[in-house]
Protein backbone atom coordinates (compact mmCIF):
# COMPACT_ATOMS: atom_id res chain seq x y z
CA UNK A 1 0.00 0.00 0.00
CA UNK A 2 1.16 3.41 -0.47
CA UNK A 3 0.37 5.92 1.87
CA UNK A 4 0.68 8.63 -0.47
CA UNK A 5 -0.42 9.05 -4.39
CA UNK A 6 1.92 11.28 -6.23
CA UNK A 7 1.36 12.04 -9.67
CA UNK A 8 3.66 14.11 -11.53
CA UNK A 9 3.63 17.34 -12.74
CA UNK A 10 3.53 16.51 -16.27
CA UNK A 11 0.01 14.96 -15.50
CA UNK A 12 -1.45 18.23 -14.30
CA UNK A 13 -4.65 18.37 -15.97
CA UNK A 14 -4.46 21.08 -18.85
CA UNK A 15 -8.22 21.81 -18.90
CA UNK A 16 -10.78 22.53 -16.04
CA UNK A 17 -14.36 20.70 -16.17
CA UNK A 18 -17.16 22.45 -16.70
CA UNK A 19 -20.24 20.32 -15.28
CA UNK A 20 -22.56 22.77 -16.64
CA UNK A 21 -22.11 20.94 -20.17
CA UNK A 22 -23.08 17.48 -18.65
CA UNK A 23 -26.18 18.52 -16.47
CA UNK A 24 -29.40 16.76 -17.48
CA UNK A 25 -31.40 19.90 -16.23
CA UNK A 26 -30.92 23.58 -17.31
CA UNK A 27 -29.22 26.42 -14.55
CA UNK A 28 -31.70 29.19 -13.80
CA UNK A 29 -30.25 32.34 -14.90
CA UNK A 30 -28.92 35.17 -12.33
CA UNK A 31 -31.61 38.00 -12.78
CA UNK A 32 -30.59 41.71 -12.82
CA UNK A 33 -31.72 43.34 -9.01
CA UNK A 34 -33.50 46.20 -10.93
CA UNK A 35 -35.17 44.57 -13.41
CA UNK A 36 -35.91 40.74 -12.94
CA UNK A 37 -34.54 40.13 -16.01
CA UNK A 38 -31.48 37.77 -17.00
CA UNK A 39 -28.46 39.08 -16.63
CA UNK A 40 -26.34 39.92 -19.57
CA UNK A 41 -22.39 40.07 -20.55
CA UNK A 42 -22.60 43.73 -20.39
CA UNK A 43 -24.35 43.91 -16.56
CA UNK A 44 -21.41 42.21 -15.23
CA UNK A 45 -18.29 44.09 -17.06
CA UNK A 46 -17.80 46.63 -14.64
CA UNK A 47 -16.67 44.43 -12.15
CA UNK A 48 -15.40 40.88 -14.20
CA UNK A 49 -13.23 40.68 -16.87
CA UNK A 50 -14.82 39.14 -20.36
CA UNK A 51 -13.21 35.82 -20.08
CA UNK A 52 -14.45 35.08 -16.26
CA UNK A 53 -17.66 36.39 -17.83
CA UNK A 54 -17.91 34.29 -20.55
CA UNK A 55 -16.44 31.04 -18.38
CA UNK A 56 -19.09 31.96 -15.84
CA UNK A 57 -22.09 31.52 -18.70
CA UNK A 58 -20.22 28.87 -20.77
CA UNK A 59 -21.46 25.49 -21.74
CA UNK A 60 -18.21 24.09 -22.99
CA UNK A 61 -17.31 20.98 -21.41
CA UNK A 62 -13.13 21.42 -20.98
CA UNK A 63 -11.76 25.01 -20.82
CA UNK A 64 -7.99 24.81 -21.61
CA UNK A 65 -6.04 26.46 -18.87
CA UNK A 66 -3.36 29.27 -20.11
CA UNK A 67 0.37 28.31 -19.79
CA UNK A 68 0.99 31.18 -17.74
CA UNK A 69 -1.35 29.53 -14.68
CA UNK A 70 0.15 26.33 -14.84
CA UNK A 71 3.22 27.49 -14.17
CA UNK A 72 2.25 28.84 -10.94
CA UNK A 73 0.24 25.84 -10.42
CA UNK A 74 3.43 24.07 -10.97
CA UNK A 75 4.57 25.84 -7.62
CA UNK A 76 2.41 23.46 -5.99
CA UNK A 77 0.44 20.89 -7.99
CA UNK A 78 -0.38 18.29 -8.11
CA UNK A 79 -1.49 18.27 -4.55
CA UNK A 80 -0.88 14.83 -2.66
CA UNK A 81 -3.78 12.27 -2.24
CA UNK A 82 -2.66 10.84 1.15
CA UNK A 83 -4.31 7.34 2.69
CA UNK A 84 -5.49 7.80 6.59
CA UNK A 85 -4.42 4.48 6.79
CA UNK A 86 -3.76 6.08 11.01
CA UNK A 87 -6.97 7.25 11.33
CA UNK A 88 -8.52 3.53 9.75
CA UNK A 89 -6.39 1.87 12.59
CA UNK A 90 -7.89 4.17 15.14
CA UNK A 91 -11.54 4.03 14.30
CA UNK A 92 -10.67 -0.33 13.45
CA UNK A 93 -12.66 0.14 10.63
CA UNK A 94 -12.79 -1.91 7.18
CA UNK A 95 -13.18 1.76 5.40
CA UNK A 96 -10.51 2.65 3.15
CA UNK A 97 -10.47 6.35 3.69
CA UNK A 98 -8.48 9.00 0.80
CA UNK A 99 -8.26 12.87 1.44
CA UNK A 100 -7.29 14.87 -0.95
CA UNK A 101 -4.89 17.59 0.60
CA UNK A 102 -4.85 21.29 -0.53
CA UNK A 103 -3.27 22.12 2.41
CA UNK A 104 -0.14 21.68 0.58
CA UNK A 105 -0.46 25.35 -1.83
CA UNK A 106 1.88 28.02 -0.13
CA UNK A 107 -1.16 29.84 1.80
CA UNK A 108 -2.16 26.69 2.93
CA UNK A 109 -5.49 26.16 1.70
CA UNK A 110 -7.01 25.11 -2.16
CA UNK A 111 -8.23 28.65 -2.99
CA UNK A 112 -5.12 29.90 -4.51
CA UNK A 113 -6.47 27.65 -7.48
CA UNK A 114 -9.33 30.08 -8.75
CA UNK A 115 -6.89 33.32 -7.32
CA UNK A 116 -4.46 32.53 -9.77
CA UNK A 117 -6.56 32.18 -12.44
CA UNK A 118 -8.80 35.21 -11.91
CA UNK A 119 -5.49 37.28 -11.29
CA UNK A 120 -4.43 36.05 -14.52
CA UNK A 121 -7.68 36.92 -17.15
CA UNK A 122 -7.70 40.25 -15.16
CA UNK A 123 -4.02 40.91 -15.60
CA UNK A 124 -4.69 40.20 -19.46
CA UNK A 125 -7.55 42.94 -19.81
CA UNK A 126 -5.82 45.67 -18.07
CA UNK A 127 -7.35 45.56 -14.51
CA UNK A 128 -4.52 47.38 -12.04
CA UNK A 129 -6.15 46.16 -8.59
CA UNK A 130 -8.50 43.77 -7.06
CA UNK A 131 -10.70 44.04 -4.41
CA UNK A 132 -12.42 41.19 -2.67
CA UNK A 133 -13.89 39.67 0.61
CA UNK A 134 -12.38 37.47 3.21
CA UNK A 135 -14.06 35.46 5.82
CA UNK A 136 -11.03 33.50 7.86
CA UNK A 137 -8.31 34.88 5.42
CA UNK A 138 -7.63 32.01 3.29
CA UNK A 139 -9.36 33.49 0.38
CA UNK A 140 -7.70 36.83 0.43
CA UNK A 141 -4.49 35.65 1.20
CA UNK A 142 -4.56 33.44 -1.81
CA UNK A 143 -5.90 36.52 -3.84
CA UNK A 144 -2.83 38.43 -2.08
CA UNK A 145 -0.66 35.89 -3.37
CA UNK A 146 -1.84 35.56 -6.73
CA UNK A 147 -2.43 39.34 -7.31
CA UNK A 148 1.70 39.88 -6.13
CA UNK A 149 2.52 37.25 -8.86
CA UNK A 150 0.81 39.10 -11.45
CA UNK A 151 1.84 42.71 -10.60
CA UNK A 152 -1.32 44.28 -9.52
CA UNK A 153 -2.77 45.51 -6.71
CA UNK A 154 -4.77 43.98 -4.01
CA UNK A 155 -7.38 45.31 -1.66
CA UNK A 156 -8.96 42.89 1.16
CA UNK A 157 -12.19 43.56 3.81
CA UNK A 158 -11.69 40.81 5.67
CA UNK A 159 -15.15 39.81 8.50
CA UNK A 160 -14.45 41.56 11.47
CA UNK A 161 -14.82 38.20 13.83
CA UNK A 162 -11.90 36.76 11.85
CA UNK A 163 -9.82 40.10 11.56
CA UNK A 164 -10.08 39.69 15.25
CA UNK A 165 -9.21 36.10 15.74
CA UNK A 166 -6.94 35.48 13.08
CA UNK A 167 -4.27 37.87 12.91
CA UNK A 168 -1.70 36.28 11.59
CA UNK A 169 -3.44 35.65 8.46
CA UNK A 170 -3.59 39.17 8.10
CA UNK A 171 -0.26 39.45 8.35
CA UNK A 172 0.26 37.22 5.58
CA UNK A 173 -2.35 38.89 3.40
CA UNK A 174 0.36 42.34 4.13
CA UNK A 175 3.84 40.00 3.56
CA UNK A 176 1.98 39.07 -0.09
CA UNK A 177 1.57 43.09 -0.04
CA UNK A 178 -1.86 43.57 -0.17
CA UNK A 179 -3.87 45.96 1.93
CA UNK A 180 -6.70 44.64 4.45
CA UNK A 181 -9.50 46.33 5.98
CA UNK A 182 -12.03 45.23 8.88
CA UNK A 183 -15.81 44.44 7.57
CA UNK A 184 -18.15 46.58 8.18
CA UNK A 185 -15.78 49.57 7.47
CA UNK A 186 -16.19 53.23 7.57
CA UNK A 187 -14.97 53.45 4.23
CA UNK A 188 -18.08 52.30 1.59
CA UNK A 189 -21.30 52.88 2.02
CA UNK A 190 -22.12 49.43 2.83
CA UNK A 191 -19.65 49.22 5.87
CA UNK A 192 -20.78 52.37 6.80
CA UNK A 193 -24.74 51.51 6.90
CA UNK A 194 -24.38 48.25 8.64
CA UNK A 195 -21.91 50.50 11.61
CA UNK A 196 -24.96 52.73 11.65
CA UNK A 197 -27.58 49.94 12.92
CA UNK A 198 -24.78 48.02 14.64
CA UNK A 199 -21.39 49.90 15.86
CA UNK A 200 -20.56 46.44 17.45
CA UNK A 201 -21.09 44.36 14.48
CA UNK A 202 -19.01 40.88 13.80
CA UNK A 203 -19.61 40.92 10.41
CA UNK A 204 -20.12 38.40 7.86
CA UNK A 205 -19.20 37.47 4.20
CA UNK A 206 -22.39 39.10 2.56
CA UNK A 207 -21.68 42.39 4.15
CA UNK A 208 -17.72 41.88 2.82
CA UNK A 209 -18.89 41.31 -0.39
CA UNK A 210 -21.36 44.66 -0.54
CA UNK A 211 -18.06 46.39 0.46
CA UNK A 212 -15.91 44.67 -2.40
CA UNK A 213 -18.41 44.98 -4.73
CA UNK A 214 -19.15 48.23 -4.25
CA UNK A 215 -15.64 49.70 -4.40
CA UNK A 216 -15.07 47.80 -7.73
CA UNK A 217 -17.99 49.48 -9.26
CA UNK A 218 -16.88 52.35 -8.27
CA UNK A 219 -13.61 52.67 -9.74
CA UNK A 220 -12.38 52.45 -13.75
CA UNK A 221 -9.21 50.57 -12.99
CA UNK A 222 -10.44 48.07 -9.90
CA UNK A 223 -12.62 44.81 -10.66
CA UNK A 224 -13.95 42.10 -7.89
CA UNK A 225 -12.73 38.74 -7.20
CA UNK A 226 -15.20 35.88 -5.63
CA UNK A 227 -13.89 33.59 -3.68
CA UNK A 228 -16.48 31.10 -4.15
CA UNK A 229 -20.10 30.08 -5.29
CA UNK A 230 -19.94 31.40 -8.55
CA UNK A 231 -19.30 28.95 -12.06
CA UNK A 232 -15.97 30.23 -13.18
CA UNK A 233 -14.97 29.58 -9.41
CA UNK A 234 -16.31 26.22 -9.30
CA UNK A 235 -14.90 25.53 -12.63
CA UNK A 236 -11.13 26.71 -11.43
CA UNK A 237 -11.82 24.33 -8.95
CA UNK A 238 -11.79 21.20 -10.60
CA UNK A 239 -8.62 20.31 -10.91
CA UNK A 240 -8.82 18.96 -7.84
CA UNK A 241 -11.08 16.58 -8.28
CA UNK A 242 -9.81 15.67 -11.93
CA UNK A 243 -6.45 15.12 -10.20
CA UNK A 244 -8.13 12.73 -7.31
CA UNK A 245 -9.77 10.40 -10.16
CA UNK A 246 -6.34 9.92 -11.51
CA UNK A 247 -4.89 9.28 -7.96
CA UNK A 248 -7.64 6.56 -7.28
CA UNK A 249 -6.72 5.15 -10.21
CA UNK A 250 -3.13 4.76 -9.77
CA UNK A 251 -4.06 3.54 -6.52
CA UNK A 252 -6.72 0.92 -7.83
CA UNK A 253 -9.77 2.31 -6.45
CA UNK A 254 -13.33 3.85 -6.97
CA UNK A 255 -14.91 6.38 -4.48
CA UNK A 256 -17.78 5.33 -2.94
CA UNK A 257 -17.98 8.47 -1.09
CA UNK A 258 -17.14 11.66 -1.50
CA UNK A 259 -16.97 14.48 1.06
CA UNK A 260 -16.02 18.05 0.83
CA UNK A 261 -17.04 20.94 3.49
CA UNK A 262 -19.57 23.49 1.91
CA UNK A 263 -19.26 27.54 2.62
CA UNK A 264 -20.25 28.78 -0.96
CA UNK A 265 -19.27 25.35 -2.84
CA UNK A 266 -15.93 25.73 -4.23
CA UNK A 267 -13.43 22.84 -2.88
CA UNK A 268 -16.43 20.89 -2.51
CA UNK A 269 -17.44 21.56 -6.17
CA UNK A 270 -13.63 21.29 -6.75
CA UNK A 271 -13.32 17.99 -5.44
CA UNK A 272 -17.24 16.52 -6.46
CA UNK A 273 -17.96 17.84 -10.07
CA UNK A 274 -15.93 15.17 -11.74
CA UNK A 275 -17.42 12.38 -9.60
CA UNK A 276 -20.98 13.92 -10.65
CA UNK A 277 -20.32 14.01 -13.98
CA UNK A 278 -19.49 10.00 -13.08
CA UNK A 279 -22.41 9.53 -11.08
CA UNK A 280 -24.95 11.15 -14.02
CA UNK A 281 -23.89 8.43 -16.64
CA UNK A 282 -24.70 5.38 -13.64
CA UNK A 283 -21.47 5.91 -11.41
CA UNK A 284 -22.94 5.06 -7.71
CA UNK A 285 -21.34 7.45 -5.39
CA UNK A 286 -22.73 8.98 -2.27
CA UNK A 287 -21.88 12.77 -2.79
CA UNK A 288 -21.89 14.82 0.44
CA UNK A 289 -21.57 18.20 1.06
CA UNK A 290 -20.90 19.00 4.92
CA UNK A 291 -21.91 22.58 6.59
CA UNK A 292 -22.20 24.33 10.13
CA UNK A 293 -25.51 23.42 11.94
CA UNK A 294 -25.24 27.39 13.09
CA UNK A 295 -25.01 28.21 9.29
CA UNK A 296 -27.13 25.59 7.89
CA UNK A 297 -27.92 27.04 4.21
CA UNK A 298 -27.92 23.22 2.46
CA UNK A 299 -30.04 21.57 5.03
CA UNK A 300 -32.46 24.32 6.17
CA UNK A 301 -32.11 26.83 3.44
CA UNK A 302 -34.96 27.81 1.04
CA UNK A 303 -34.46 27.56 -2.60
CA UNK A 304 -35.05 30.47 -3.88
CA UNK A 305 -33.57 34.23 -5.97
CA UNK A 306 -31.51 35.94 -3.18
CA UNK A 307 -28.87 38.64 -3.15
CA UNK A 308 -25.14 37.06 -2.87
CA UNK A 309 -24.42 39.90 -0.47
CA UNK A 310 -26.02 41.83 2.69
CA UNK A 311 -26.84 44.90 1.30
CA UNK A 312 -28.64 43.46 -1.97
CA UNK A 313 -26.10 44.97 -4.62
CA UNK A 314 -25.30 42.09 -6.48
CA UNK A 315 -27.93 39.89 -9.12
CA UNK A 316 -30.54 37.82 -8.05
CA UNK A 317 -29.17 34.12 -7.25
CA UNK A 318 -31.11 30.87 -7.32
CA UNK A 319 -29.86 28.91 -4.59
CA UNK A 320 -30.08 27.66 -1.12
CA UNK A 321 -30.05 30.33 1.28
CA UNK A 322 -31.11 31.09 4.73
CA UNK A 323 -32.28 34.68 3.76
CA UNK A 324 -29.28 37.50 2.67
CA UNK A 325 -29.71 39.37 6.15
CA UNK A 326 -28.69 36.23 7.69
CA UNK A 327 -26.16 37.03 10.66
CA UNK A 328 -24.56 33.69 11.56
CA UNK A 329 -23.00 33.46 14.74
CA UNK A 330 -19.54 33.62 15.02
CA UNK A 331 -17.87 30.24 14.85
CA UNK A 332 -14.39 29.13 14.42
CA UNK A 333 -14.83 28.08 10.35
CA UNK A 334 -15.31 31.75 9.38
CA UNK A 335 -15.39 30.40 5.79
CA UNK A 336 -18.57 28.40 6.21
CA UNK A 337 -20.17 31.45 7.54
CA UNK A 338 -22.24 32.23 4.55
CA UNK A 339 -25.94 32.94 4.05
CA UNK A 340 -26.20 31.08 0.50
CA UNK A 341 -24.55 28.45 -2.00
CA UNK A 342 -23.33 27.98 -4.94
CA UNK A 343 -26.26 27.57 -7.80
CA UNK A 344 -24.65 24.83 -9.39
CA UNK A 345 -24.51 22.73 -5.76
CA UNK A 346 -28.24 23.88 -4.82
CA UNK A 347 -28.96 22.68 -8.26
CA UNK A 348 -27.19 19.38 -7.71
CA UNK A 349 -28.81 19.08 -4.67
CA UNK A 350 -32.22 19.83 -5.53
CA UNK A 351 -32.28 16.81 -8.24
CA UNK A 352 -31.12 14.69 -5.35
CA UNK A 353 -27.54 14.00 -6.65
CA UNK A 354 -25.69 14.98 -3.80
CA UNK A 355 -27.14 15.38 -0.20
CA UNK A 356 -26.07 17.53 2.49
CA UNK A 357 -25.29 17.40 6.22
CA UNK A 358 -24.67 19.76 8.86
CA UNK A 359 -22.31 19.49 12.36
CA UNK A 360 -21.96 20.99 15.35
CA UNK A 361 -18.75 23.00 15.86
CA UNK A 362 -17.63 20.85 19.43
CA UNK A 363 -18.26 17.52 16.69
CA UNK A 364 -15.69 18.93 14.34
CA UNK A 365 -12.94 19.81 16.69
CA UNK A 366 -13.48 16.37 18.14
CA UNK A 367 -12.84 14.41 15.03
CA UNK A 368 -10.08 17.28 13.82
CA UNK A 369 -8.43 16.92 16.95
CA UNK A 370 -8.55 12.63 16.42
CA UNK A 371 -7.54 13.26 12.69
CA UNK A 372 -4.52 14.98 13.80
CA UNK A 373 -3.24 12.85 16.62
CA UNK A 374 -3.80 10.13 13.80
CA UNK A 375 -1.93 11.72 10.81
CA UNK A 376 0.04 14.43 12.07
CA UNK A 377 -1.84 17.26 10.19
CA UNK A 378 -4.43 20.16 11.66
CA UNK A 379 -7.03 20.88 9.56
CA UNK A 380 -8.79 23.90 8.81
CA UNK A 381 -11.64 24.71 10.81
CA UNK A 382 -13.71 24.68 7.82
CA UNK A 383 -11.69 21.26 6.43
CA UNK A 384 -12.33 19.62 9.96
CA UNK A 385 -16.27 19.07 8.96
CA UNK A 386 -15.29 17.07 6.45
CA UNK A 387 -12.84 14.87 8.45
CA UNK A 388 -15.78 14.76 11.18
CA UNK A 389 -17.90 13.39 8.37
CA UNK A 390 -15.55 10.94 7.19
CA UNK A 391 -14.70 9.82 10.38
CA UNK A 392 -18.52 9.04 11.00
CA UNK A 393 -19.12 7.45 7.35
CA UNK A 394 -16.41 5.03 8.62
CA UNK A 395 -17.57 4.31 11.59
CA UNK A 396 -20.98 3.48 9.54
CA UNK A 397 -18.97 1.34 7.18
CA UNK A 398 -17.84 -0.73 10.45
CA UNK A 399 -21.00 -1.31 11.85
CA UNK A 400 -22.16 -2.50 8.23
CA UNK A 401 -18.97 -4.29 7.87
CA UNK A 402 -18.46 -2.80 3.98
CA UNK A 403 -14.97 -2.15 3.27
CA UNK A 404 -15.73 1.16 1.18
CA UNK A 405 -13.70 3.74 -0.08
CA UNK A 406 -14.06 7.03 1.33
CA UNK A 407 -12.71 9.99 -0.27
CA UNK A 408 -12.74 13.71 1.38
CA UNK A 409 -10.81 16.92 0.79
CA UNK A 410 -8.80 18.12 3.29
CA UNK A 411 -9.41 21.89 2.20
CA UNK A 412 -6.85 23.85 4.49
CA UNK A 413 -4.22 23.49 7.21
CA UNK A 414 -5.10 25.04 10.51
CA UNK A 415 -2.16 26.06 11.06
CA UNK A 416 -2.61 29.94 11.54
CA UNK A 417 -6.22 29.10 13.60
CA UNK A 418 -4.81 27.56 16.43
CA UNK A 419 -6.73 30.43 18.86
CA UNK A 420 -10.01 27.75 17.58
CA UNK A 421 -8.06 24.44 18.77
CA UNK A 422 -7.05 26.32 22.23
CA UNK A 423 -10.47 27.21 22.74
CA UNK A 424 -11.26 23.35 22.25
CA UNK A 425 -8.29 22.45 24.19
CA UNK A 426 -9.75 24.77 26.92
CA UNK A 427 -13.25 23.15 27.31
CA UNK A 428 -13.80 26.99 25.60
CA UNK A 429 -15.91 26.42 22.35
CA UNK A 430 -19.94 27.49 23.64
CA UNK A 431 -22.68 25.29 21.68
CA UNK A 432 -23.95 27.19 18.72
CA UNK A 433 -27.37 28.19 19.01
CA UNK A 434 -30.63 26.87 17.38
CA UNK A 435 -31.24 28.77 14.38
CA UNK A 436 -34.87 30.00 13.64
CA UNK A 437 -35.94 30.20 10.58
CA UNK A 438 -38.65 33.01 10.56
CA UNK A 439 -36.65 34.05 6.81
CA UNK A 440 -37.50 37.44 6.43
CA UNK A 441 -35.14 38.43 9.91
CA UNK A 442 -33.35 34.54 9.97
CA UNK A 443 -31.06 35.11 13.02
CA UNK A 444 -29.20 33.13 15.57
CA UNK A 445 -31.04 32.83 18.65
C1 LIG B 1 -9.82 25.93 4.16
C2 LIG B 1 -11.18 26.30 3.68
N1 LIG B 1 -12.04 25.33 3.35
C3 LIG B 1 -13.29 25.62 2.92
C4 LIG B 1 -13.73 26.92 2.81
C5 LIG B 1 -15.14 27.17 2.38
O1 LIG B 1 -15.26 27.75 1.14
P1 LIG B 1 -15.76 26.94 -0.11
O2 LIG B 1 -17.10 26.38 0.23
O3 LIG B 1 -15.83 27.94 -1.19
O4 LIG B 1 -14.76 25.88 -0.37
C6 LIG B 1 -12.87 27.97 3.13
C7 LIG B 1 -13.31 29.36 2.99
O5 LIG B 1 -12.67 30.30 3.35
C8 LIG B 1 -11.56 27.65 3.58
O6 LIG B 1 -10.70 28.62 3.92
Amino acid sequence: MSKMIFMTQADIPRQYYNLAADLPFSLDPPLHPGTGQPITPADLAAIFPMALIEQEMSSQREIPIPEEILEIYALYRPTPLIRASELEKLLGTPARIYFKYEGASPVGSHKPNTAIAQAYYNKKEGTKRLVTETGAGQWGSSLAFACQKFGMECKVFMVRVSFDQKPYRKAMMMVYGATVLASPSPTTNAGRQILAQDPHSPGSLGIAISEAVEEAAGRDDTKYALGSVLNHVLLHQTIIGQETKRQLEMAGEKADVVIGCHGGGSNFGGLAFPFVRDKINGAKIDIVAVEPLSCPTLTRGKLEYDFGDTIGMTPLIRMYTLGHQFMPPGIHAGGLRYHGASPLVSKLLEHGLIRAEALPQNDIFKGAVMFAQAEGIIPAPESAHAVELAIREAVKAKEEGKAKVIVFNLSGHGLLDMQAYQDFCDGKLEQEPEITLDRSVAKAS
